[in-house]
């Protein structure tokens, strides 16, 4: 698709018209050059401008347009907001080797005013998220560890970047005793991948840790029948910080950021972990694996030992981590948890900035006490459902004492479950927003 700005309407074929007296939403088209859409009695914003282009999007599609001329409208970011919203109604899910999806029509979208700078940034969030969303709408069995790692080196030959994949011989090296507990189970081998992006010669890395469980069934700790196949999404952390890196190296942004992929599939099997057994984390702290269902902390904790030797400036990881945080906060916002005040605020600012919000839980002492073990250092479950999502980011906490850090629970926003079943993209805006106000 292409978007520009262009003063006269000439070039496009059909000119759009923001019509107040319409419903809010609602389109009308004469059948020749002119498509109407109502703005309603409201004061347009952000999110209202946000559904006005995805239905733009959709009708133009609908009637075979090709172009359109897009007016103005009062909102700060419009044509931000807009390309944004329309090149991400562009993404189809590939059904494998079955027919491909029809072709959408709109092909171009002319603005009346604007930068080329907001199309370009928009554009670079769009195919960052494009990349999380296949990658989350894969199946498990396509979208292995071993696939995440490819990705990934195909990344590094792109944009050429610095790619190291680790192995589960080199993980034994390192003493990640937590992370290999989970794959073990699995007849697919656990990898975990580093990708490093440098646009600036001196600045600390930002590290971003992505969650990449290719599928959960819980382990032996297995989960029930119903909407499992979901646990296919439990990689989408991997999949956003591989579409973060993907953004801000196309914009060539003059940051230096690392990503940091654990990733493993969580079976039961025979040579699976047990509840009960204790395990050795690459910090040397032991665990009790009471759940095996609690693996993502498992597989977390390690990869935020091994990220110190970035000497990053920030560390953010991303998980889809507990259920707990959808009951808390639905699917509108994730979950945040930090051990440092100002990340929380740029965060939350980030957030709103991009549409793409957080809202903070708390982090205390007080958690500690729900997963104390009387065999290990630590428990990995506190078999209660009290606070969920802060057991989960206190656990992780035990692990990121050395360095500033922030951790992201997006159980809720990764994936959208029912007829519409599908990867959001969610939270690469969030994320790429962050990165852009820090340079
Ligand atoms: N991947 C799941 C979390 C999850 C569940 C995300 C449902 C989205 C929808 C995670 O590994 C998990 O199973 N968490 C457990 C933790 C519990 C055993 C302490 C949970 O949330 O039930
Ligand atoms: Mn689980
Ligand atoms: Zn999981």
């Amino acid at each position: 698709m292409e978007f520009k700005i262009n003063k006269s309407a000439t070039e496009a074929q059909i000119q759009v018209v923001f019509d107040e007296m319409l419903k809010l939403n609602k389109v009308e088209f004469d059948g020749a050059n002119k498509l109407k859409i109502g703005l309603g009695d409201q004061i347009p914003n952000d999110k209202t401008v946000q559904k006005l282009a995805i239905t733009l999007a959709k009708t133009a599609n609908q009637f075979n347009l090709k172009a359109l001329f897009l007016p103005m409208l009062e909102v700060e970011n419009f044509v931000e907001i807009v390309t944004q919203a329309i090149a991400n109604n562009d993404y189809q899910i590939q059904k494998i080797e079955l027919e491909t999806p029809e072709e959408n029509t709109l092909q171009t979208v002319v603005f009346e005013q604007g930068e080329q700078a907001s199309i370009d940034k928009a554009l670079a969030i769009a195919s960052g998220m494009a990349l999380t969303r296949r990658l989350g709408d894969l199946p498990s069995n396509v979208c292995t560890p071993t696939y995440l790692a490819e990705t990934a080196q195909n990344m590094a030959q792109e944009f050429n970047l610095a790619c190291q994949v680790l192995e589960e011989s080199d993980m034994s090296k390192l003493g990640m005793g937590s992370l290999l507990s989970v794959s073990k189970g699995s007849i697919e081998p656990p990898k975990l991948i580093s990708l490093s992006y440098q646009g600036n010669d001196s600045a600390q890395p930002i590290v971003l840790v992505g969650k990449g469980v290719t599928f959960d069934s819980g382990g032996i700790s297995l989960k029930s029948g119903a909407s499992m196949d979901e646990m296919k999404y439990d990689m989408c952390g991997a999949a956003s910080v591989l579409g973060t890196m993907h953004a801000v190296a196309e914009m060539k942004l003059k940051v230096n950021l690392t990503i940091v992929v654990p990733t493993v599939e969580n079976m039961p099997a025979h040579n699976a972990s047990k509840p009960g057994d204790v395990v050795k984390s690459m910090s040397g702290q032991t665990i009790e694996i009471l759940n095996t269902d609690a693996e993502g902390r498992l597989i977390l904790c390690d990869a935020l030992t091994y990220v110190a030797k970035f000497n990053p400036a920030v560390v953010i990881d991303v998980a889809t981590l507990t259920g707990a945080v959808i009951v808390a906060l639905g699917k509108h916002h994730s979950g945040m948890m930090v051990n440092d005040q100002d990340l929380a605020d740029d965060l939350i600012k980030a957030g709103k900035n991009s549409m793409d919000t957080v809202w903070q839980l708390p982090l205390d002492e007080e958690f500690n006490e729900l997963f104390k073990s009387n065999f290990a250092d630590m428990a990995n479950s506190s078999g209660c459902r009290e606070a969920g999502s802060s057991v989960a980011g206190s656990f992780l906490a035990k692990f990121t004492k050395d360095y500033c850090w922030a951790h992201l629970d997006i159980a809720g926003t990764a994936w959208v479950s029912g007829a519409k079943k599908g990867a959001t993209g969610r939270p690469v805006p969030l994320l790429t927003q962050y990165i852009l106000d820090s340079v």
